[in-house]
Formats: structure tokens, sequence, C-alpha cells
């Protein structure tokens, strides 16, 4: 499986490091061959239709030049978009920044892939929070997989999980904590009883929040979690604008005291439950499952027969988002496999 790999940052490096780790493995154990034919990033792009050392690339990365720097293969100045156009590769892995404004460049990159034949992997939630429903449209009608499962938890699989494991049962509605930097911040203000600003500074510190935190503080995070679940999961055919959205700004210290005399905390929850979905400040008791603390995620799936699922995990890091990439870019193999089968 050739891969064009575009975006090299935290999850880009992610994916080089497990696919080389993994790769042995995969192989023997499913067929699986990976092999890296370029790299693009902002600067430029790396190109070898014989594979790509993510050493050497690392190698240039630390001594601060861009990986088009890289004398045998670098062409420095050459756009994703043409990478994608011209390179010949099964699959485009997108991992650029998120971009909920118009979802760019990823929603560029996405549909050049889908238009020249190649079957894509992403963990950027911009394209899928504000046209999921024409993305998948778009896949299908060009022939190709897209896949997405790190865009929801990290590595922990709830996109997954809901279909597959629980592909015989009937998923009623989805209630979750979806974003790893609020929920530490409301851990320590229920515990430590810090203010919010001070709850969010501690956060920069530790790198959980970024310096323009409205991304997560405000719930746009969440709600685009909401938005990949909702469309996944439950077939809604919904995006951003669609999701009633209330952000943690102000969860003060006294609702967290009243809440805890009742046994009970305040969590940002995503949920879809009939036709509403939302993302808002919500008490739930201190024994639901749900009630997990710091940068953990966790999800509950409510089905018709087998009653409530509950997973958790790490929503986010690059290694574990990659992991997701690696899940996706197996079951793409997987289906490609079977279609050659029949
Ligand atoms: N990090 C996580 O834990 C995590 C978890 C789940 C999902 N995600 C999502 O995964 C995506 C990648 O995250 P990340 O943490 O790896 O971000 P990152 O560290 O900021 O890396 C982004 C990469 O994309 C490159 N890039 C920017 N604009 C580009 C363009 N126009 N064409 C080609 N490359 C471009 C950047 O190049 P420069 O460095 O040269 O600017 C950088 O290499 C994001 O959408 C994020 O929301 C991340």
């Amino acid at each position: 499986m050739r891969i064009i790999l575009v975006g090299y940052g935290v999850v880009g490096k992610g994916v080089t490091t497990i696919l080389s780790r993994r790769y042995v493995e995969k192989t023997r154990d499913v067929g699986f061959n990976p092999k890296i034919v370029a790299i693009a990033d902002i600067d430029g792009a790396v190109i070898n239709p014989r594979g790509l050392s993510p050493e050497k690339l690392e190698a240039i990365k630390q001594r601060g030049f861009p990986i088009s720097a890289d004398p045998d293969f670098g062409r420095p100045g050459i756009s994703a978009l043409d990478v994608i156009e011209s390179v010949e590769a099964e699959v485009v892995v997108e991992v650029t920044p998120v971009n909920i404004q118009n979802a760019e460049p990823a929603m560029s990159h996405i549909t050049k892939a889908f238009k020249t034949g190649k079957h894509v992997v992403t963990t950027n939630k911009g394209p899928l929070a504000l046209a999921m429903p024409a993305l998948t449209e778009l896949a299908e009608f060009n022939n190709v997989y897209f896949r997405f499962s790190g865009t929801v938890g990290g590595g922990t699989p709830m996109l997954e999980f809901a279909k597959r494991c629980l592909a015989g049962d009937k998923i009623l509605s989805i209630r979750g904590i979806l974003n790893g930097t609020t929920n530490y911040i409301l851990t320590e203000m229920s515990k430590n009883h810090v203010s919010f600003q001070d709850a969010l500074v501690n956060a920069q510190k530790l790198g959980y929040a970024e310096r323009e935190p409205s991304m997560d503080i405000d719930g746009f995070d969440a709600a685009c979690k909401v938005v990949i679940l909702a469309n996944w999961i439950m077939n809604k055919k919904i995006t951003l604008k669609d999701v009633d959205r209330t952000g943690i700004r102000d969860v003060s210290l006294q609702m967290l005291e009243e809440a805890a005399k009742r046994n009970s905390t305040l969590k940002l929850i995503g949920s879809i439950e009939g036709d509403r979905a939302t993302v808002k400040p919500t008490e739930i008791p201190l024994t639901n499952p749900l009630c997990v603390s710091g940068v953990l995620n966790a999800v509950t799936f409510q089905t018709e027969f087998a009653g409530e699922q509950t997973l958790i995990g790490k929503g986010a890091g690059g290694i574990e988002t990659a992991s997701a990439v690696l899940r996706d870019l197996l079951d793409i193999r997987r289906k490609l496999a079977t279609k050659l089968l029949n």
C-alpha cells in the first residue's frame, strides 16, 4: 500500500513511527505492506516512489530544516495538492491543522484525493464537521474509502466500537466527555477548588490547552465530534451548525460546590438524543461511569438490547492518534483484499 502523508507534525510523525514499528508484525499477520512514498508539509515535500526513511527526515528536521531540504528526494515549494495529484499512491493520510471556518487546507486535500481515486484516512475534524454528509457521498461516488477514526477519542476506538461491536444492536442515544482539555479544567476546579482562569492557565502550561483556547472551552471541538458520531453511528445528516453548543466559560466554583452537595459534578457533555445534538455543561452523578477525571474521554452508548456501554480512554496524543490511523489503514487493506476476492 503506497501512502502519501500530508502534514508532518505531532500526528504525522506518530504515523511514520508507528508504521515502522508495527510494519513487520502486520506484514506477517495480514499481508499489510505500507510504503510512504511522499510526505508534504507547508514548505514542500519529499517524494520517493521506493519509500522514504523517517529516520533521515527526522534528522533533517532536528537540524532545523524543512523535510523538503532532503538533498536526494526534497521538492521545496511543491504544494500538497500537486503531490496528491501527481504521485502514484493508494492512500492519502491527511493530518494538517484543524480549521472550522472553511476546513482548509484539509478539505481541498481530501477532495483532490477522492477525485484522483485515492482512499483517505484523516484525523482532521474540520472537513467532517462542516461537510460530512457531502464528503461521504463524494467518497462513495469516486469509489474510494474514507476513514477518520482518530477524529473522535484519539486512539480510543469509539467510532469502531459503536459501528462494529454494537452492529447487532440499535444505538438509541450517545453521551460523552469528548474533550480532554475541558475535562481537565472542570476536574481541577471541582477537586482542587481553583478558579476557571487558573485551571485554564494550568492546562496551557501543561500543553493541554492552546494559547487561543476557544476551540476547546467554547465547546467547538466537542461539537465537531458530536457531528462525526451522529453521522457515522446514527446515520444523521448534520453539520456543526446543527449542534446546540454551550462551553464551560460560565461554570463557576459555586455551581460545582452545589453539584457536589448532591454527589454530582459538572462535565461538558456532548450528546445525540432523538433529533437533538448538543454540547453543554451537564450535572452527572459521581457514580456515573462517564464521570472520568483529568484529560480522559468517555462515551456511553445507550442501546436497545445490550443496555449502556461505556468506553473510556485518552482522547489525544500523537502516537495514540497515529494508532487510529494504522487501524484505518488496516481496515482499508482488509476491504480492498475482500473486493479482490469477490
Ligand atoms: N495531536 C493530537 O493529539 C491530535 C489528536 C486527534 C486529532 N488531531 C488532529 O490531527 C491533525 C494534526 O494534528 P497535529 O497535532 O499533528 O498538528 P501539528 O503538529 O500542528 O501538525 C500539522 C502539520 O501540517 C502541516 N501543514 C500545515 N499547513 C499545511 C498545508 N497547507 N499543506 C501541507 N501541510 C500543512 C504543518 O506544517 P508546519 O509545521 O510546517 O506548519 C505540520 O507539519 C489536526 O487536525 C488535529 O486536530 C490531533
